[in-house]
């Protein structure tokens, strides 16, 4: 069997008709044999305080969703805009990840990036301040091919499916080239 690279998918939308998690399953549709998806929850972590981990026994969600996300070798990143920028809920998953300090579980783990919006700047605002965090992450961030997804409400049926071949080769692009950027840039061994 075929080596497979286990990849974290964090949604950065709660919503159940969510456009940015229908993108995100769309891609996953269409990308290599080689990745293996997983899908990890952020909605229900508390709100990221300082005390909490000072305790000895810090909220079961946070020690469960770290574990999760230490487990995989790469992450593939899907978020909505809000006031041009992340949702605080994804914002307060990064910031669960990222601490205690030193035992970051972003820590070199190759990332991409999908923003989308019903608006035309398809969460351009929200793609970039993401970023900004990955780096700070250190986290390799696939800077190419970009996935800006505007038009979101026009690209899907009322079955949350694209509409559009050319977006849905889009993405191929996209998870195709991520493949390759995690074959270049992943520090952790390839799972079976
Ligand atoms: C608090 C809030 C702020 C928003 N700000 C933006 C924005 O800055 N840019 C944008 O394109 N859409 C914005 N929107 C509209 C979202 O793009 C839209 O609600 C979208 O459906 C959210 O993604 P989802 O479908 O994955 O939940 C905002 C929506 C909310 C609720």
């Amino acid at each position: 069997m075929s080596a497979k690279w286990q990849v974290a998918v964090v949604v950065g939308s709660l919503r159940k008709g969510s456009y940015t998690r229908m993108i995100a399953d769309e891609a996953i549709a269409v990308a290599p044999s080689t990745l293996a998806f997983t899908s990890v929850e952020i909605g229900n972590l508390p709100l990221y305080n300082q005390d909490l981990d000072d305790q000895k026994t810090p909220p079961a969600e946070w020690v469960m969703f770290r574990e999760r996300v230490r487990s995989t070798d790469a992450v593939l990143f899907a978020t909505p805009e809000y006031n041009r920028s992340m949702p605080g809920v994804l914002k307060n998953a990064i910031d669960v990840g990222s601490r205690p300090y030193g035992q970051s579980v972003w820590d070199k783990k190759p990332a991409a990036v999908i923003s989308v919006s019903p608006g035309a700047i398809g969460g351009f605002g929200a793609n970039h301040h993401l970023r900004q965090s990955l780096v700070f992450l250190n986290m390799p961030a696939m800077q190419a091919p970009e996935a800006y997804i505007g038009n979101a409400a026009k690209l899907l049926d009322s079955n949350g499916k694209l509409t559009s071949d050319t977006t849905r080769q889009f993405l191929r692009t996209i998870v195709e080239s991520f493949a390759s950027w995690i074959e270049r840039n992943a520090t952790s061994p390839a799972h079976t």
